[in-house]
């Protein structure tokens, strides 16, 4: 791979290779946006026998600190193994959460309602009964980032560079690129695909809407080092139930570093909520989180707020662009599925667009359409109900042990764990054969 900071730099305008007759094949595919997803696609892309280009378009530098979504779910793992090697590799980078539970706030004295320990342990098994992958997404994305770059030629991240429009021909799309150094670029490709985040350029471009709603909270990720929360008998992930002190306590990495994420009334400004940080954490934290002297027993070392949204684009694909991960569907993370879902479209979506290319589909137009309305009901069915439960979930008053005992009797996921069953999420992915089209 070579990554570049401007599209002149080490590219080859791939209109020169064609000289206005080349087979539609030397066109690559354009991504826009090098998140999980954009990465993850293009990996998926490369992997391919089609030899096909592959160009993402990257509109940041990589931030080594950034952590966001920096827990995967088991569903996502036969997935990522898709690609050779990646899975044990991620592994080795991040580490596996070993175990998780649901407790009341800390207020009500922590106490565990149920709970689930994961062998974490890289053994024999394989990732079999294996928990949560912790890995923030700076480091998720530098792997892909460098599996990448064994592809040379074939697979591009140009970075520093946005893509700002695009006009379709009946055989190619020619994508509008804008770097920091350079004036506008148009790239002619096979296809575009928006990766591009929640703010979406591309789908906008597309002039599609994204109707859903924003929820009546927003979410802080407060990230902190120094708290020792294994004294206080946590849980790699804990799941605080309470109607105001709710959220997720989760450990990130192995030095030490803990996601703290709670909720805030949506009208409170970014200023408002970082003054109200360590309040919060008084409330959030065992011990009102000081020590035995009574100091402080933490160091915030991040605060990102942001809006807990579910929303789905009306559709994910037009023409010869399309739409994934956070560009296609939002979602509350309390269930842990907004980058599974983004990971599972760019699986299925590699496996269409190879069919495609490969000539071997019997009908590329309907294959698009039928794996956009697929991955759509997906969402409904397995993104957007579970997160809402789950969100709800977390809201509930568990003030009282008989409202414990109810929700354990009402509540088949804490129930289930409860009583030590096997919890089996249902699948995230497309059987992209069936597909009308395939
Ligand atoms: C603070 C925070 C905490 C989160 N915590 C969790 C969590 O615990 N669990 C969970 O599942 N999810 C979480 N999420 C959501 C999760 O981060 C997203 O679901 C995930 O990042 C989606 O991946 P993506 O690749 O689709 O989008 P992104 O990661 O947003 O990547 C989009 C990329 O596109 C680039 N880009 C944007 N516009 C353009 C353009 N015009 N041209 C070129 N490039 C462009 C951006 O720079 C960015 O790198 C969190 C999000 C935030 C903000
Ligand atoms: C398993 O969990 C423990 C305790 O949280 C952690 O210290 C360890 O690094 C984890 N092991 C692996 C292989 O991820």
């Amino acid at each position: 791979m070579a990554t570049t900071s401007e599209p002149t730099n080490g590219y080859t305008n791939p209109t020169s290779h064609t000289n206005g007759q080349g087979t539609a094949h030397e066109l690559p595919v354009i991504i826009a946006g090098g998140g999980c997803v954009g990465l993850f696609l293009a990996l998926l892309l490369a992997h391919s026998a089609i030899p096909i280009r592959i160009i993402v378009i990257e509109l940041e530098l990589p931030d080594p600190t950034s952590t966001r979504a920096m827990a995967h779910q088991p569903p996502t793992y036969p997935i990522l193994a898709r690609v050779p090697g990646l899975l044990p590799e991620l592994v080795e980078t991040g580490c596996l959460s070993s175990g998780l539970c649901f407790r009341t706030a800390a207020a009500t004295g922590s106490k565990v309602i149920a709970g689930k320990a994961f062998d974490n342990n890289s053994g024999e098994a394989g990732m079999k009964g294996k928990g949560q992958l912790l890995l923030p997404q700076a480091k998720f994305q530098d792997v892909l980032m460098r599996r990448l770059e064994a592809f040379g030629d074939k697979a591009q991240v140009i970075l520093q560079s946005r893509v700002v429009g695009f006009s379709e021909s009946s055989t190619s799309v020619y994508v509008h690129v804008e770097s920091r150094a350079g004036p506008e670029e148009r790239l002619e490709a096979q296809y575009l695909i928006g990766a591009d985040g929640a703010r979406s350029s591309v789908r906008k471009m597309m002039g599609t809407a994204s109707p859903g709603e924003t929820l009546d909270a927003q979410l802080v990720a407060t990230d902190l080092h120094g708290f020792d929360f294994a004294k206080y008998g946590f849980y790699d992930a804990n799941f605080i139930i309470d109607p105001t002190d709710y959220g997720l306590i989760g450990r990130i990495n192995r030095d030490g570093l803990w996601r703290v994420s709670y909720g805030v009334p949506a009208g409170l400004s970014e200023e408002e909520i970082k003054q109200g940080v360590d309040d919060k954490l008084r409330r959030m934290l065992p011990n009102d989180g000081v020590d035995e002297a009574g100091q402080k027993a933490y160091r915030v070392v991040r605060v990102a707020p942001y809006k807990a949204q579910q929303r789905c684009a009306d559709t994910f694909w037009k023409g010869r662009v399309g739409i994934v991960g956070d560009a296609a569907h939002l979602t509350n993370p309390y269930a842990g599925l907004g980058l599974a879902s983004g990971i599972a479209d760019a699986s299925s979506l590699s496996s269409v667009l190879t069919r495609i290319l490969g000539s071997e589909a019997s009908d590329a137009d309907k294959l698009l359409a039928s794996w956009s309305e697929a991955r759509r009901q997906k969402y409904f069915s397995v993104v957007d109900k579970p997160s809402r439960m789950a969100y709800m979930r977390v809201k509930s008053d568990v003030g009282t042990p008989e409202k414990v005992d109810a929700l354990l009797s009402h509540d088949p996921l804490v129930g289930a764990l409860k009583k030590g069953m096997p919890m089996m999420p249902p699948s995230l992915e497309t059987s992209v054969e069936e597909l009308e089209g395939w």
